[in-house]
Order: C-alpha cells, then sequence, then structure tokens
C-alpha cells in the first residue's frame, strides 16, 4: 500500500476504500462520499455524536433522563406500574394473584411479537385458575399482629396464593442435588431468580446491549432507558422521592463503603463518633473501622440482650455531641432480628446525627418506605431480593447527594473536564464513574417487579407464617437451640446442635439435597455475644414450603451419632 505523498504518513483514503472492498468481495462504490471532518471546527455540529460523551438524552434533557419521554419506542410495560405498589391501589395489603396485572411481566414490546396474545391468554388461563389452595395462618402460638412491620395482621387464609405455582417461576428449584430435589433454605446468602429476571437479562443482551447515555444510536438508547427504567423501579419499590436519589453500585458492601469513603472522609473529623450496633455484618463494621483508625474517630456498639434484640435505652446512653452517625442493619442476616429501625433513625436525628440502614437482609422480606423510615442512607443488594448478583443500590438523601463529594473519578460523572478543573453532575450520576452493570440493573427492575406484583405486605405475611411454622417444629428437635430469639424475627432461623459442629449438620443436610449455610455468616461479634463461633442457618423465602420445612426437621431429628 503507498502513501499519500500530501499528508504524510496517513494511507490514500481511495486505496483504503478498494482494499476494504475487495476484502468484502464487493465492487468499490462510487457513489460513496466520505464526510469532511473537521475536529477542531466547533461551529458545525458533529456528524454522530457516537464515541463523543455526549448523550442521546444528554442532548435534550441536560443529561437527566425524562422517561416520560423516552428515546426509544422500547416501551417497559412493566415500569409505571411498579411505581405504585398495586396494593396501595386498591387499599389492601396483598392481592389475590386473578387480580394483578399481568403486564407487570411483559418484557418491552413482548405484545407486539405475533405469537405474543395467543400465548398471554393461554398464560391468563393458568392465572386465574379458580379455587387456588387457601394456606391456614393461624393457630402457631404468637400473634402475628404484635410485628410492627406486618401492616396487617394476616388473615385466617391467604386466597389466591399457590406456593407451588409460584415455584414454577424458580427453574432452579427443580434441580437436582444428591439426588433429591434442591430445597433452598439459603436465601439470606442469596435468593433463586425467577424466570422473568433470567429472561430480562438475556432480552437485554438479545435486543438492547449498548453502552449507556453517550451513543446516537438506537441501541443506545433502548439501553439507556433500560436501565433508568429500573431506576425508576427501584425509586418506587423504596418509595423515594426522586430518582436522583438511587445510585447503582456493585451491592450493599459497595454502597457502605462509597458513604464511608465520600461523605465520611468529608466530614467525619478526629474525636467524631460513630454508632453501629452489635448485630452487623462485618460490612457495616469494618468500613468504619478503617475510617475510624485514618480519621481518630470513635466507633461505640449498641448492644442487645441475650435474645439478640436492640436496647434502646443502651443506645440513647452512646449518644453525645460528638455523634455523627449511626449505622445499623433492619434486620439481622445471622440472627433474623428485626431491629426497631424508624425509633433509632429518629433518636440519632433528634440528636443531629446522619443514619445509614442497611437493608440487605430486609427488603425481600417486608415493604421498605425510605420516606416514612427517613434515613439519610438506605442500602440493599439485588441478589438477596430475586435479583441479579453484581448490583445493589445506595439510596441517599439527595440533597446530601449532591453535597458530597464524589468517590471515584471518571467517565459518565463529569459535567466538564479540563487539565485544570472538573465539575461534576449531581446525582446519581456524581457517584456512577464509569460503566455500570448496565444489563443487571435491568435484571434488578425485573425482579423489583416481580415481587410488587405479589406484593411485599403478603410476602411479609406468608414468610412470617413459615417462620413460625419452622420455629415451632424447630425447638422439638433434641439438642437443639436457636441462636437468635427476637420477639421480632424475618426469615433466619440459626441454630447450634449438641454434639454436632455445624459444618456436620450442613453436611448432613446436603445429602438430602436441603441447602443452608454453616459458620459465622460475617457476623462473627453478634455470634461471639451469645456464645457461639458459628451456627447452620437456614433461611426462608416466600416460595419455601412446609413439606421443605418438614423436610430439615426430620433430617435433624434422624441424625445420629
Ligand atoms: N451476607 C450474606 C450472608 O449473610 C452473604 O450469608
Amino acid at each position: 500500500m503507498s502513501t499519500n505523498t500530501n499528508s504524510g504518513n496517513l494511507p490514500d483514503i481511495q486505496e483504503l476504500q478498494t482494499l476494504a472492498n475487495q476484502l468484502f468481495k464487493a465492487q468499490p462504490n462510487e457513489d460513496i462520499v466520505l464526510p469532511e471532518y473537521n475536529p477542531y471546527d466547533a461551529t458545525k455540529p458533529p456528524v454522530s455524536v457516537a464515541g463523543s460523551g455526549v448523550s442521546p438524552s444528554g442532548i435534550h434533557h441536560g443529561n437527566a433522563v425524562n422517561l416520560q419521554d423516552p428515546q426509544t419506542g422500547f416501551n417497559d410495560p412493566g415500569l409505571n406500574a411498579s411505581i405504585q405498589p398495586v396494593e396501595q391501589d386498591l387499599g389492601r395489603s396483598f392481592l389475590p394473584f386473578e387480580l394483578i396485572p399481568d403486564s407487570l411481566f411483559h418484557l418491552p414490546f413482548q405484545q407486539e411479537q405475533p405469537f405474543e396474545k395467543q400465548l398471554q391468554q393461554v398464560l391468563n388461563g393458568i392465572v386465574t385458575t379458580p379455587n387456588l389452595p387457601q394456606i391456614p395462618l393461624t393457630g402457631f402460638g404468637t400473634d402475628p399482629a404484635a410485628y410492627y412491620f406486618l401492616k396487617d395482621k394476616p388473615a385466617a387464609t391467604l386466597p389466591g396464593f399457590d406456593v407451588n405455582f409460584i415455584r414454577k417461576d424458580f427453574p432452579i428449584l427443580s434441580e437436582n442435588v444428591n439426588g433429591k430435589q434442591l430445597v433452598w433454605l439459603d436465601n439470606a446468602a442469596t435468593t433463586q431468580k425467577p424466570r422473568q429476571v433470567i429472561d430480562r437479562i438475556s432480552y437485554f443482551y438479545e435486543h438492547e446491549n449498548s453502552n449507556i447515555h453517550r451513543a446516537a444510536h438506537e441501541l443506545a438508547a433502548r439501553a439507556t432507558d433500560a436501565y433508568e427504567g429500573a431506576r425508576k423501579k427501584v425509586q418506587g419499590f423504596l418509595n423515594a422521592g426522586s430518582v436522583n436519589e438511587i445510585i447503582f453500585t456493585r451491592g450493599t458492601t459497595e454502597s457502605i463503603n462509597l458513604v464511608a469513603k465520600s461523605w465520611g472522609e468529608q466530614y467525619l473529623h478526629a474525636g467524631d463518633e460513630i454508632i453501629i450496633s452489635h448485630l452487623e455484618h462485618h460490612a457495616n463494621i469494618v468500613p468504619w473501622q478503617q475510617l475510624a483508625a485514618k480519621k481518630n474517630l470513635t466507633i461505640k456498639v449498641i448492644p442487645v440482650d441475650d435474645d439478640g434484640q436492640i436496647l434502646l435505652d443502651e443506645y440513647v446512653k452512646r449518644i453525645t455531641p460528638k455523634t455523627k452517625l449511626v449505622s445499623f442493619t433492619q434486620v439481622s442476616n445471622a440472627l433474623g432480628t428485626v431491629t426497631p429501625a424508624a425509633q433509632i433513625v429518629q433518636i440519632a436525628h433528634s440528636a443531629g446525627a446522619k443514619v445509614l440502614v442497611d437493608g440487605a437482609q430486609s427488603v425481600s422480606h417486608m415493604p421498605v418506605d425510605v420516606k416514612s423510615l427517613d434515613a439519610d442512607w438506605f442500602v440493599f443488594s439485588g441478589h438477596k431480593v430475586f435479583g441479579p448478583t453484581g448490583i445493589g443500590v445506595l439510596y441517599g438523601k439527595e440533597e446530601l447527594l449532591n453535597v458530597t463529594q464524589p468517590w471515584q473519578g471518571g467517565g459518565n460523572m463529569i459535567k466538564d473536564v479540563t487539565f485544570e478543573h472538573t465539575t461534576y453532575h449531581n446525582a446519581p450520576g456524581r457517584f456512577e464513574a464509569g460503566t455500570g452493570n448496565i444489563a443487571d440493573a435491568v435484571g434488578l427492575g425485573a425482579a423489583i417487579d416481580y415481587v410488587t406484583r405479589i406484593g411485599m405486605g403478603f410476602i411479609a405475611q406468608y414468610e412470617h407464617f413459615l417462620l413460625e411454622y419452622a420455629t415451632g417444629l424447630l425447638k422439638q428437635v433434641p439438642g437443639l437451640r436457636l441462636i437468635g430469639t427476637a420477639a421480632e424475627k424475618a426469615s433466619v432461623l440459626s441454630f447450634v446442635l449438641d454434639g454436632y459442629k455445624t459444618e456436620e449438620v450442613g453436611a448432613e443436610l446436603n445429602k438430602q439435597g436441603i441447602a443452608v449455610r454453616s459458620g459465622h455468616h460475617c457476623a462473627q461479634p453478634i455470634l461471639r455475644r451469645l456464645g457461639v463461633e458459628s451456627t447452620v442457618r437456614p433461611s426462608l423465602a416466600f416460595y419455601n414450603t412446609c413439606a421443605e420445612v418438614d423436610l430439615l426437621v426430620k433430617t435433624l431429628h434422624g441424625l445420629k451419632k
């Protein structure tokens, strides 16, 4: 290949065209006119914004995506439906399946596929099958109305709920393990995914995949709309005031680290005090310890009683004028204790402290309303709420986020960069440097559609019933000691068994296909407080059944040493 003598070492454009056409076995097209491109002529609009750092949404909306005016016809019918939980619309805590709008489960464009209407009719026929079994919810001892997070006293039955029907949405629940059908009781570690979430992620990669916010083409617009649509779903799920309060992260751990390394670095000073509780997961201990070591802060711990319940009077005693932050979990991952979150937040605020609530173990078990909780930050992981791994959320009050320095610097989070100075976007872009986990954010949106369709209030009631059922039976196993016996609990049934190491119990259960976690559950301080180094930890979700609990209990009864 010769070079164009007029432009030094640049290849001749004509030769390149000819070569390219030969390679693709096509004739040179004389009609092709290459556009003149002068990157330094700011008076002309660019030929394309692709790769220029300009978002198609940005061109029209100043980089704030307007979901009322999506850039593509790729309409997501689940979007607006999940903003207002269906149960609120009808003024009740849960809905029978037949009253739940099916549109919540549609993939974008799905209705436009030729077979879709017919398929939907078939599915509707299944969904609306009358006389679904009724699950009795009474007779297990504890008064369910005592649980503050249950908005309504459970009815004697949950009409229209068929757990076996729901289980069909979770392909992995049909998996065989050691020749037995899988019994997944490790939901506190991660939850299984309904096919609606799996399909949504595949659909994204098949029809929408692109980087977001910075290109001029259709797929970028589809991906941007899908990603920002997921943000809107999270906003509705948490009842946050604005989409700008929802930041996508890698998970709970990253969300807490983000707050520690941005707000904490900026606003905490030597001598300031942070209060955490004895129940915390290591993810809500270590980042604060690291910060405390660096900045000479003091960490104080709210103690718990022998049942694993927060001692509120001890908490109040620990508050001083130097208290700048209270960071605590809404549900303990190791014990299942539900903490009096609203009270803790209120007390912290009355002392002028900011509050972070770790919702990793609560969002999948009870309705969460960040407005009424009034926490300054609320964090959770997608994979614990039937969504994918590698995606999580930091909710923060908008005005607070916008006066907090960014944590990571890079693309997407800037308004303008020169070599001398950079200005940042407001939240959420401010805290989303680089290319995020786009597909899994969209998958999380689908998971939120899924649980919203069932109703979080309803899920809380069913799981509460299952927890009571399992607790009653486990107490009858000789030598079994429950670790964590708070009056208000969610999902978790930690225990130790006389004469057995926890890993031995886990291995025996695994032989029956039963998956539980044994170990310290990344919460060593609380287990040590209750006198153990590890526990066996079955943990429940709404797809678990009494039959699965029965198998767990029967296997424990059958253990012989
Ligand atoms: N934090 C997760 C658990 O509790 C991994 O198991």
